[in-house]
């Protein structure tokens, strides 16, 4: 529909108010939220899902339960009245009323970007309290995507206590509720798990603070009806847009009616608000499809390339990162040779890891050093410059690791800044990986990150990008800054001073490119992405895990801000042995990189890289980031097989990868039917990535119509554990 006359409509049908019930609608091309105003101003939720034009119909509308308060879908719903589920909202105020209740008090739509995102405000006040909550709603039209985030205003005099503060409730109705979520542990993140959801709560959730991203990622899909499906059903997919502590929880109550309450934990975080403070929520964002899981995915990906990942056009460059080639082992040659090699295999940037900085304490390993950032003088006496410059001479950007968050206490920065460290008075202060954690909180150490950042950037002002990482978590948890009634503020405000040392970095430096790496997988959300082109998806680079990985974490996130690394066979993560045409295949799913002593290749692999990287950069890169992604085969599916595909927008080229994950004796081939091509179209379809030319695809640059690869598919002679293909389609004009 011409999005003129939408937004003519949407505006009109901004209030619906044929009675005394007033129906607010919120629309996108293809999908409407409903809510609407009882007679005694409580706003109910009414709708979710394909798009309903016309409102009016909903007024009026019969649940024929009791007609008790409480038993009707609530919008936002608060602990205390007669509310019994898990609440959105609990507040203790200062006359120890522990009970909020809402009405409704009017709202507002407005246009954030003419034709594309509209912002609807539904303002609340408590019955009795000086308290007012805004319901803030963002609609993206063409991305079929909401945001929902809460403000909580305290108007009263004195503090009020905040127990639960969650961003958004949604009610669902179905008859059965499958729940998609991506657990794991480090190195192994994003793994999909599907449970039918039984009556009683179910949440996901991370207490870690930092890191929050390892053991269960922020974000699920929910099948409606029937198990989760690639091309049918109807799916809502959502995902917190927060790096710190996040609950979700699914609660399937009497009336069978499931709600997900979703937001900041409020596991240990009771937040005060003074006279006039107000509490913002981080943004949840929601998308809904009656086309299976694969277009939810689709409309997360085109949403955040164009509304959320920080600088998003780009096209980010292949490189090599100096880590699992040579750890903390290294110096000035050391390096320079791994530019060379860089160079000579075509990839367009180096990234100097761990092990570059401190003096009197060395970063020799992770024992110490950690905090110090001046150069190792004995190991580069010529400075991050000259190496910078090296890489500059050879064609090369040049990227460097930090992890401005973390101390060794074998450090100088400890030493002279003990009231900097997370920890609790009289009480032990932990060790992970032999570090300790800065108290973002405390606005000094939020200084000491900015204006060691702007240092190492000001001696090094051509260093184009910065992996960011972030290597334990919060334990003992406490603050020499916060005072003792604000303790439980600890959580919230570290991420709050996260947020503010990135945006103030990102105003110094716009164009930075910048990964979020968190130990790998660590920080793998939206609310990270706001501030970062990337995120490291898993500090584990074997192929064959990373097919697990990558499939989890681009149902929800894109492809374009995945960074996967070639990297050596068995790496240190797994025993796993496979070819390098095998990584090289998994890895340009993502974002191409490659993490290992390049001098350890065989003349024929290096051969092999530097033509794989070539077509990476011309034929696949641009599909990866900018293309549609269409899932074929589940690796997390018996068949033991492993296939999706990139299309362009206009669907006249594609990328398409298959894997072969165990053993098939010679009687299972995959029969890939392709997904996302214009059945009208013809395409040629040409195998990339051979090891001698030979393909494993009988119609290998012949032309086939969309039609036939999407119906009768591609018969390919994949019969050895751990093989893969990769074909590029390009459409021709016969
Ligand atoms: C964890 C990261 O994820 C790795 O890639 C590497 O940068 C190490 N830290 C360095 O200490």
């Amino acid at each position: 529909m011409n999005k003129r006359i939408l937004l003519g409509i949407t505006l009109i049908l901004g209030v619906c108010n044929l009675s005394s019930q007033t129906i607010i609608p919120i629309h996108t091309d293809r999908t409407s939220l409903i809510f609407s105003v009882e007679p005694d101003s409580t706003l109910s939720f009414q709708y979710y899902g394909n798009k309903i034009q016309d409102c009016s119909y909903f007024i009026g509308k019969q649940t024929y339960r009791r007609s008790d308060y409480g038993t009707d879908p609530l919008a936002y719903p608060t602990a205390g009245g007669r509310f019994f589920n898990e609440p959105a909202l609990s507040v203790v105020f200062p006359d120890g009323d522990l009970n909020t209740e809402l009405k409704y008090i009017g709202h507002k739509d407005s246009i954030i970007v003419p034709n594309e995102v509209y912002q609807t405000t539904i303002n609340l006040v408590d019955k009795k309290q000086k308290l007012n909550v805004s319901l803030v709603f963002k609609s993206y039209c063409e991305n079929d995507i909401f945001t929902a985030s809460t403000i909580i205003e305290n108007l009263n005099k004195k503090d009020i206590r905040l127990t639960r503060f969650y961003s958004s409730f949604l009610p669902v109705k179905a008859n059965r509720y499958y729940l998609n979520t991506f657990y794991g542990a480090w190195a192994q993140e994003m793994n999909m798990e599907q449970s039918l959801l039984t009556h009683g709560i179910k949440s996901i959730e991370s207490k870690k603070g930092v890191r929050t991203t390892h053991t269960e990622n922020p974000s699920f899909m929910l099948a409606l009806d029937e198990p989760l499906q690639e091309e049918t059903g109807c799916v809502i997919a959502g995902a917190l847009a927060w790096s710190g502590n996040y609950k979700i929880n699914f609660q399937l109550d009497e009336f069978n009616l499931l709600s997900i309450s979703s937001g900041i934990n409020p596991y240990l975080s009771d937040y005060k608000l003074g006279h006039k403070e107000r509490f913002v929520t981080p943004e949840m964002i929601y998308t809904y499809s009656d086309k299976g899981a694969g277009q939810a995915s689709r409309n997360l990906h085109d949403y955040a390339r164009k509304y959320v990942v920080y600088d998003t056009p780009h096209e980010l460059p292949t490189l090599l990162n100096s880590w699992e080639g040579a750890y903390f082992d290294f110096d000035e040659n050391v390096i320079k040779k791994m530019i060379d090699d860089a160079a000579e295999i075509g990839l367009e940037m180096f990234v100097l890891d761990d092990g570059w900085f401190g003096n009197k304490y060395p970063r020799n390993s992770s024992k110490q050093g950690l905090g110090d950032w001046q150069v190792t003088q004995s190991k580069l006496p010529n400075g991050i410059g000259a190496l910078v410059d090296y890489a500059t001479q050879k064609g090369l950007k040049f990227g460097l690791w930090i992890e401005p968050e973390m101390v060794n206490p074998q450090s100088e920065l400890a030493e002279k800044h003990p009231e900097w460290i997370v920890k609790a008075k009289g009480r032990k202060i932990t060790t992970m990986r032999n570090q300790w954690l800065l108290d973002l909180s405390n606005p000094e150490v939020q200084d000491f990150i900015v204006e060691t950042f702007k240092r190492i950037m000001s001696e090094n002002p051509n260093i184009a990008y910065i992996k960011w990482d972030a290597n334990r978590h919060v334990e003992s948890v406490g603050s020499d800054y916060l005072s003792v009634d604000k303790q439980s503020h600890f959580w919230i405000d570290y991420t709050k001073g996260l947020y503010n040392v990135y945006s103030r970095i990102r105003s110094l430096y716009p164009h930075l490119l910048m990964q979020a790496c968190s130990s790998g997988g660590g920080r793998v959300d939206y609310g990270a992405l706001k501030y970062h082109q990337e995120v490291w998806t898993s500090d584990n680079t074997d192929a064959l895990s990373r097919i697990f990985i990558q499939y989890g974490t681009n149902m929800i996130y894109p492809a374009s801000v995945t960074g996967s690394h070639v990297s050596a066979t068995p790496n240190h993560q797994t025993g796993n042995q496979t070819s390098l045409k095998f990584r090289f295949d998994v890895a340009m799913g993502g974002r191409l990189g490659m993490e290992l002593q390049p001098q350890a290749l065989k003349p024929s692999e290096l051969t092999f890289a530097r033509n794989a990287i070539s077509q990476y950069k011309t034929l696949v890169r641009p599909l990866v980031f900018k293309g549609d992604l269409y899932r074929l085969l589940s690796p997390y599916e018996e068949h033991g097989f492993c296939a999706y595909m990139y299309t362009s927008k206009n669907k006249s080229t594609a990328i398409t990868y298959v894997y072969n994950l165990k053993y098939q004796g010679r009687t299972h081939f995959p029969q890939i039917k392709l997904s996302g091509l214009s059945p009208q179209k013809k395409y040629k379809v040409k195998e990339i990535n051979t090891m001698d030319e030979k393909s494993v695809f009988w119609g290998n640059n012949q032309t086939f119509s969309g039609e036939y690869l999407m119906n009768e598919g591609m018969n390919i002679k994949l019969t050895q554990c751990n093989s893969s293909a990769v074909f590029y389609l390009e459409e021709v004009n016969q």
